[in-house]
């Protein structure tokens, strides 16, 4: 269960109503029965599956300013330079870690393979004022080929198990090439979804794209805490 739900969630739950299409549905009553806080078997998404992305319609709670806390923002700011600082953020959703590290990049591209995602994000950006670069990219391409050794901060946070196992290390291989010598890559995961042993793999394969492994650690808070790992290029 996550720890926010909005009023909406709240009664959608008690009535097991789907919030797509509003009727009262059996795969979402079968899900709360087995405890699945996703109850959304029946739109593909099968949580924690490798390949399966979060469906644009439950992005909202990742913006719950909660999460400030739990999940401290400030915590990444050191990896974006005060001068010119380079990021770029893949599968940011509708940008909770973006409109804290957006403020002190001077140019932040932010790719996400949902449209819907990417939407949110440009709105919620425009409201604050900020400037962020958008790209909607593909399964098999991540269309950052113009970002070679250029940037210094790329944050993978809590989407890399939505990768497809077989697509993952090309996904890996592509956002070594864009970071700078020195530059930082952090992956984050969360640990309903991923195990240690999973994210040990996770690690190996951005190591076998050739990034040094920094810290090998957890951040994160309560019921918010992450698998993360750090790495540079040399
Ligand atoms: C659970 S959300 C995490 C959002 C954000 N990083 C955060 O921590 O709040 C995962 C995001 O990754 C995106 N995503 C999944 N697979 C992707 C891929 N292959 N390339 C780019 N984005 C992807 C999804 O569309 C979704 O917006």
């Amino acid at each position: 269960m996550p720890f926010w739900r909005s009023k909406d969630e709240k009664k959608a739950e008690k009535t097991h109503e789907c919030k797509d299409c509003k009727h009262d549905c059996d795969n979402c009553k079968k899900a709360a029965e087995e405890h699945d806080h996703h109850h959304h078997h029946h739109h593909g998404h099968v949580p924690g599956k490798e390949g399966s992305v979060m469906p644009s319609h439950m992005a909202n709670h990742l913006l719950h300013p909660g999460r400030r806390f739990l999940e401290p923002p400030r915590q990444f700011m050191k990896y974006i330079p005060k001068n010119n600082g380079v990021v770029l953020e893949i599968g940011p959703a509708q940008g909770f870690f973006t409109q804290y590290f957006a403020r002190k990049a001077s140019r932040y591209i932010a790719v996400d393979i949902q449209p819907e995602m990417i939407k949110g994000l440009e709105a919620r950006m425009k409201e604050k004022k900020l400037t962020v670069e958008t790209r909607v990219c593909t399964a098999t391409s991540l269309g950052v080929e113009d970002l070679e050794g250029i940037v210094d901060f790329i944050p993978v946070f809590l989407m890399f198990h939505e990768v497809p196992a077989a697509e993952k290390q090309h996904f890996a291989d592509q956002l070594i090439s864009c970071l700078k010598p020195k530059g930082t890559l952090v992956l984050t995961e969360p640990q309903h979804h991923v195990d240690a042993v999973r994210f040990a793999e996770e690690v190996a394969v951005f190591e076998k794209s050739g990034l040094k492994l920094v810290k090998k650690g957890m951040s994160g808070r309560l019921n918010q805490k992450r698998f993360m790992a750090e790495f540079t290029r040399d």
